[in-house]
């Protein structure tokens, strides 16, 4: 809860209390330096006993609560028929409106099966904003993914407050020259991994869908930062300020035909779901589930984790669950905008969002400015971030580069883990940094996999910018931090 101090500054201030910590360690910068070299410069390649605050991801990491723990010992294994599952279908059942529940084992099992089903070599695929799975799934089964964002989404320093809206322009002029049966569906992205965790309005998704049902276009929501979306709304949607999440959570899906979610995210657990009101839809999509994931009643996930999915899907209807990590990235964004540095605005809802293209503006693209970002980051705090650039973005067919939108190094903050010290430090060695940013050089891969090539790559520093950094570092800090 954004608490304001008697000096007039706004903090935020944490709705729960720390009962279960684990030890993090801060490794000296000699080792830093050493340790981003063996993972070939690549932040996802760093062992976590090397990383001091994993901001890598939210994915997965968020902090539990006592009740989930709690559901999580009571949960029935069974191959079918769980009771665990008849609880998370009860859950969706009064969260989201949904008759049909299928858990799969996480977001990328659902966007696979969804794929799959419905979508055919040729189809062009539509959505406010692709995210990096999401695009290979959908390629894979041969079609074309086609982002229809606004102007305003690639404007890192917006004041837009909905930089995730789909443009109905442009949605209009994909109907006309693609013709209704190449669409298979359009998507909707809860907060908008790769723009910068950045949300839509109720409003724009209620005329995406009339414009969608006139065409009779199934509308996908993919919701694995729902509960942000809908905190967003609340904080920043005229005439949603009075209303509760739920009610917001229950106004969204009213519109919705496919809802699929990576539960690692706004649930706070391991795992994935797929969930939709149409029984057609349900029973196609059933058809394939035993192959990829498992029986209808755990779909690849553990049962522990689904009881935990029931009380997480109740629990993120909070306000003070949904809105604690847009709070802290609020707070975390404007100490480095006061302080000059480019984080992206507005704040969004996953991560702190660094812009690359302007923290490092000697680099062009062909050095991947945000993979560059992200190892200097380590290199200066033991941080760990994750690029998203032109590294997240595959090759096209003939070998080319194919240059991301944004050039972005996140710093996730994952629910309920880290405290406002941890983030005063990373914003410390962030400006460190930027007054050092010259003396960071590009970088080129020495290994480079074909598809996500993000996860595995490995890269070398050019002129061996990282020894000089480290160097600059000791200088200030000595060799012990
Ligand atoms: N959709 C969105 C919007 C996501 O952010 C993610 C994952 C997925 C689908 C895939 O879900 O990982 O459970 O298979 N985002 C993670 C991240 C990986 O770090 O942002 P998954």
């Amino acid at each position: 809860m954004n608490v304001k101090l008697s000096d007039g500054r706004l903090i935020p201030v944490e709705m729960h209390k720390v009962r279960i910590v684990q030890q993090t360690n801060l490794v000296p910068i000699t080792r830093r330096v050493k340790a981003i070299d063996e993972a070939g410069y690549n932040t996802f390649l760093l062992p976590t006993r090397d990383v001091f605050l994993d901001m890598l991801t939210e994915s997965g990491t968020n902090a539990m609560s006592d009740n989930q723990l709690a559901a999580m010992m009571v949960s029935d294994d069974a191959y079918a028929g769980s009771q665990s599952f008849y609880k998370l279908a009860d859950a969706v059942k009064e969260i989201l409106g949904f008759a049909h529940t299928m858990p799969v084992h996480q977001g990328r099992a659902a966007e696979h099966l969804l794929a799959k089903v419905f979508v055919k070599p040729g189809d062009v695929v539509l959505m406010n904003y692709h995210f990096t799975t999401t695009k290979a799934h959908f390629e894979l089964a041969g079609a074309t993914v086609l982002e229809i964002y606004t102007d305003e989404a690639m404007n890192t320093q917006s004041t837009d407050p909905f930089r995730g809206n789909l443009d109905l322009r442009k949605f209009a002029d994909a109907i006309k020259k693609y013709g209704r049966d190449k669409i298979p569906f359009i998507r909707m992205e809860a907060t908008t991994n790769l723009i910068g965790g950045q949300p839509f309005s109720l409003r724009n998704l209620l005329e995406v869908k009339k414009m969608a049902a006139a065409h009779n276009i199934p509308l996908v929501f993919d919701g694995s930062l729902i509960s942000e979306n809908a905190y967003f709304i609340k904080m920043r949607e005229q005439g949603y300020a009075d209303k509760s999440i739920r009610e917001i959570i229950k106004e969204m899906m009213s519109v919705v035909d496919i809802f699929y979610l990576s539960a690692r995210k706004s649930t706070s657990v391991r795992g994935g779901m797929i969930a939709t009101n149409n029984k057609e839809y349900y029973d196609r999509l059933l058809d394939w589930l035993p192959v990829y994931e498992g029986f209808s009643t755990y779909g690849g996930m553990s049962t522990k984790e689904i009881e935990a999915m029931a009380v997480g899907l109740r629990e993120m209807t909070d306000v003070n669950v949904a809105g604690i990590s847009p709070e802290f990235i609020q707070y975390f964004v404007g100490r480095l905008l006061e302080n000059g540095l480019p984080a992206v605005s507005p704040p969004g809802g996953l991560a702190c969002h660094l812009d690359a293209k302007r923290f490092l503006p000697h680099l062009p693209q062909s050095v991947y400015p945000a993979g560059a970002l992200a190892a200097a980051i380590y290199i200066a705090s033991g941080v760990r971030s994750m690029e998203r650039g032109t590294i997240s973005m595959d090759r096209d067919a003939k070998g080319n580069e194919v240059y991301a939108d944004l050039e972005l190094a996140r710093l996730a903050v994952p629910r309920r883990v880290y405290t406002l010290s941890q983030i005063e430090y990373t914003v410390d060695r962030l400006i460190w940094l930027y007054k050092h940013r010259n003396l960071v050089k590009g970088l080129k891969f020495v290994q480079e996999p074909k598809v996500l090539r993000f996860f595995f790559g490995r890269l070398q520093a050019l002129d061996n910018w990282g020894a000089d950094l480290a160097k600059a570092f000791e200088a200030d800090f000595g060799p012990n931090f």
